[in-house]
């Protein structure tokens, strides 16, 4: 019998939801934390006793001592960042050596998908990260990718891969847009000292992960971006290019997932979007900047890897019936409700006029019309209140108004960036 939970943790918007801050809650009862997709895209961070941490390939896990922390297969991964991201962490006082495990199953992201990212955003922006994340999945689907496991067969290897990159997808860039791409004993170099650095962290962990699920349980799985954003799901093309929901874990991690006990959805309790495409309850200037706030913050509506304002708008119960649903999430962490105290009325969509669901195309999704529900809400500053019965009932309806339209329950409320700004309703 296990005697910790296996969890996944999801995004259920279109990121930025607050994930970080309940992995952070979450790794108390975990053993091990996993990433299963993405790479330097994503951006979560935590308050830990006054310091902000934002993590964009560690798992968030590394904040707590002696967890594991694994990236996974499904990830793609930025190599020089991530060794500037460890050597920050080393430079903060957090050990990592002996914690973190790379698979080698992972693909690796190299100069040449930045190059190519940059020349496609020029022609179709989707507003992307700039972080290499399309060009890199799309070699991986395409069967010219490199993977982190390669580096340990040596540089001449390496090399010999460039090369054949070079010559299947480069020579096509550069012929149609006179892309420079730095030569391939250059990327190797870099790689190679990366790959040096990481030491003995890149090592296939499936087993590991699989026999910790299994026997202990405490699997802790650490979504990135949300399902709104999720390559299939998503409003396409406005969306990242890997699985972001519940089902890409399993993938991603190369685990047997019914060993999974419970899903966590993230939803925060308004909604925002960076990056272009649709976003039916995106509000008027007014709303945007109540919801964003104006910077002066550490959690304000603004970036963690690009600095970007993100567009914001009403709670749309519409998209969190639907993530509830593709996810399977069993429970809700609502964060942010800190955010909307003072603002009244508040608004929920619980419906749009012109679809009877979540539209699949992007074009339908834009014309989306939302119907709202109000909400009187409250005037109480929140953040202090650590339980649930003393938040004001303003608070309280607007809860009740996320469980009803996800018909599951909301066990986890966010009232602040740190670690300890949450309420745990029973
Ligand atoms: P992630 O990508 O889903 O991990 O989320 P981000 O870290 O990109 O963005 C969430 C932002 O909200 C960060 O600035 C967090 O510090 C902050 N945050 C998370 N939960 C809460 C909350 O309950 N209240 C407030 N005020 N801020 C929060
Ligand atoms: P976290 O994990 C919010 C968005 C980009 C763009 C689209 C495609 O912090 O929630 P990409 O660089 O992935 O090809 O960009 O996806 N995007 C995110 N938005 N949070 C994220 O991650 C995101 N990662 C990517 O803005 O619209
Ligand atoms: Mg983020």
């Amino acid at each position: 019998m296990r005697k910790k939970k296996n969890r996944i943790v999801v995004g259920m918007f279109w990121g930025d939801e607050g994930k970080a801050k309940l992995v952070d809650f979450l790794t108390k009862y975990a053993d091990v934390v996993v990433r299963y997709q993405g790479g330097a895209n994503a951006g979560h961070s935590v308050e830990v006793d006054g310091r902000r941490f934002v993590l964009h390939q560690v798992p968030t896990g590394i904040l707590h001592p002696d967890k594991i922390c694994v990236l996974g297969a499904g990830m793609v991964i930025d190599l020089p960042k991530l060794v500037e991201e460890l050597q920050s962490l080393e430079d903060s006082g957090i050990d990592w050596r002996n914690r973190v495990r790379i698979s080698p199953r992972a693909h690796i992201v190299l100069p040449y998908h930045k190059v190519i990212e940059s020349i496609m955003e020029e022609q179709e922006k989707i507003g992307t990260t700039k972080r290499g994340i399309g060009p890199a999945y799309r070699d991986r689907a395409g069967r010219i990718g490199l993977r982190v496991g390669d580096l340990l067969l040596g540089k001449n290897h390496i090399i010999k891969l460039l090369d054949r990159w070079l010559d299947i997808a480069g020579k096509l860039y550069e012929r149609a847009f006179d892309a420079e791409f730095q030569s391939p004993s250059d990327v190797a170099s870099v790689l190679e000292s990366s790959a040096d650095f990481l030491d003995r962290a890149i090592i296939d962990s499936t087993k590991f992960l699989d026999d910790t699920a299994r026997n202990s349980g405490g699997v802790l799985a650490e979504g990135a971006q949300g399902t709104m954003l999720s390559l299939n799901w998503g409003t396409y093309p406005f969306v990242t290019s890997s699985e972001t929901t519940a089902g890409g874990a399993a993938e991603g991690i190369g685990i047997d997932l019914r060993l999974f006990d419970e899903i966590i959805g993230i939803a925060k309790a308004f909604c925002t979007r960076v990056g272009n495409g649709p976003f039916p309850t995106e509000g008027d200037e007014n709303l945007q900047k109540l919801l964003r706030g104006t910077g002066e913050h550490s959690y304000d509506e603004f970036g963690s890897t690009t600095g970007r304002p993100r567009r914001c708008g009403w709670l749309d119960g519409v998209v969190l019936e639907y993530s509830t649903r593709i996810n399977g999430i069993d429970a809700i962490a609502l964060t942010k409700l800190d955010i909307l105290s003072k603002i009244r009325p508040l608004k929920v969509a619980t419906k749009y006029n012109n679809f009877s669901a979540i539209p699949s195309t992007a074009e339908e999704m834009s014309i989306a019309e939302p119907i709202y529900e109000e909400f009187s809400g409250w005037d109480d500053d929140i953040s202090k209140i650590r339980e649930y019965d003393k938040l004001p009932d303003g608070a309280k309806e607007y809860i009740s108004a996320v469980e009803k339209i996800s018909k599951k329950p909301v066990k986890y409320i966010g009232v602040g960036p740190s670690r300890d700004d949450l309420i745990v309703k029973e």
